[in-house]
């Protein structure tokens, strides 16, 4: 199937790698608005892919069976909207966009049009994740799930000067996760944004969210991007209670789960469990499986717009929670 990708940055060039080696996809145009951009790129990764600087001037010149936005998140809405309007289905990069409002023009596009619109939320595809998600099917009825996520990340550039930087940068994906894993949507969240003296970002470093899920289910959501030393994992280092017991996960290739085993003592006595990695593609490359396969069968991919708006609308909770010191209802 023959692909325009749309995006020539860092991630661009990671998903021109994932579309070369996938023997399903061709990239048939690279779109970017930045002079020379495209041509970097192809000369970084040995590839002559026929550049342009307008997605409509792509779309009219080559025969596209879909369209890969790795745009940054102000241009999504509109590259995505352009494709969708031209019978394109579209794999798109997280987060959707920038606000809801946005983001609910383009849910509405992908109706109109009657095609695919999936945000690629890599970190849904992963082997652990997998094997700690069936671990919670052990634990009973789910009452808590909390997630730290501990980072001291020195990027430099645009980042150390963005408004809520953690919750809108990087919150998106394990808040994501968060719903992958319990099953779940969120009904409300308070949310407490500050900044540590030492932080090397003007503001938002660093939050607590916690979140109400649809039945009650309290999600917790403690992060900070300027914690040196012990790291948590970028996926998060998560803990789950139920009414039979609790599991844990490290984040890379550590959980483990303990149920109860009987109905007697002050500590009811337990019986340890736990799982190895599951075996699925995982990253981008998942995603793009997941899409390729939805095109093909009909069957809904993980990220389709229906369903991730309901993450951004966690993200879009929290800010507004911040902004105004109470606690705050979800709306999609
Ligand atoms: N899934 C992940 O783990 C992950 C990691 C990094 C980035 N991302 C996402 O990928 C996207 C791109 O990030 P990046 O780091 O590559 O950014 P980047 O700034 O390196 O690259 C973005 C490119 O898009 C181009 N662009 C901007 N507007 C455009 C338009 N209207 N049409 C065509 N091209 C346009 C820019 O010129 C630039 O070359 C973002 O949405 C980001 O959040 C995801």
């Amino acid at each position: 199937m023959n692909a325009i990708l749309v995006g020539a940055g860092g991630m661009g060039r990671s998903w021109a790698k994932n579309l070369a080696v996938n023997p399903e996809t061709e990239v048939v145009a690279w779109v970017d608005v930045m002079p020379g951009q495209v041509e970097r790129a192809n000369a970084e990764l040995g590839t002559s892919y026929p550049a342009f600087f307008s997605l409509q001037q792509a779309i009219d010149e080559v025969n596209a069976d879909f369209v890969v936005d790795v745009s940054v998140p102000e241009a999504h809405e509109s590259v995505t909207v352009c494709a969708l309007e031209a019978g394109l289905p579209v794999l798109g990069e997280k987060p959707m966009s920038t606000s809801m409002e946005s983001a609910r023009r383009m849910v509405a596009a992908s109706e109109r049009a009657g095609k695919v619109y999936m945000v690629s939320q890599s970190r849904r595809y992963n082997g652990n994740q997998e094997a700690f998600k069936s671990l919670l099917g052990e634990i009973g009825e789910l009452g808590i799930l909390n997630v730290d996520f501990y980072i001291g990340a020195h990027f430099g550039g645009f980042r150390d000067e963005m408004a809520h930087v953690l919750i809108l940068d990087m919150a998106i994906h394990t808040l994501d996760q968060a719903r992958y894993l319990s099953g779940l949507d969120a009904a409300s969240v308070y949310a407490d944004e500050f900044n540590p003296t030492w932080s090397w970002y003007r503001e938002g470093s660093s939050i607590n969210c916690i979140f109400e899920m649809s039945n009650g289910v309290r999600f917790n959501y403690r992060g900070c991007w300027c914690a040196d030393g012990l790291h948590t994992s970028w996926e998060g280092e998560w803990r789950a209670v139920g009414s039979r017991g609790t599991a844990k996960w490290d984040g890379h290739g550590h959980m483990v789960a303990e149920v109860v085993a009987g109905d007697e003592g002050f500590h009811r006595p337990v019986d340890k469990l736990s799982e190895t990695r599951h075996d699925i593609a995982e990253g981008i490359d998942g995603s793009l499986r997941d899409f390729l396969n939805a095109l093909r069968t009909g069957e809904t991919p993980r990220g389709e717009c229906h369903d991730n708006i309901k993450s951004l609308a966690m993200v879009f909770g929290a800010i507004e929670s911040v902004e105004s010191g109470t606690k705050v209802g979800i709306r999609v």
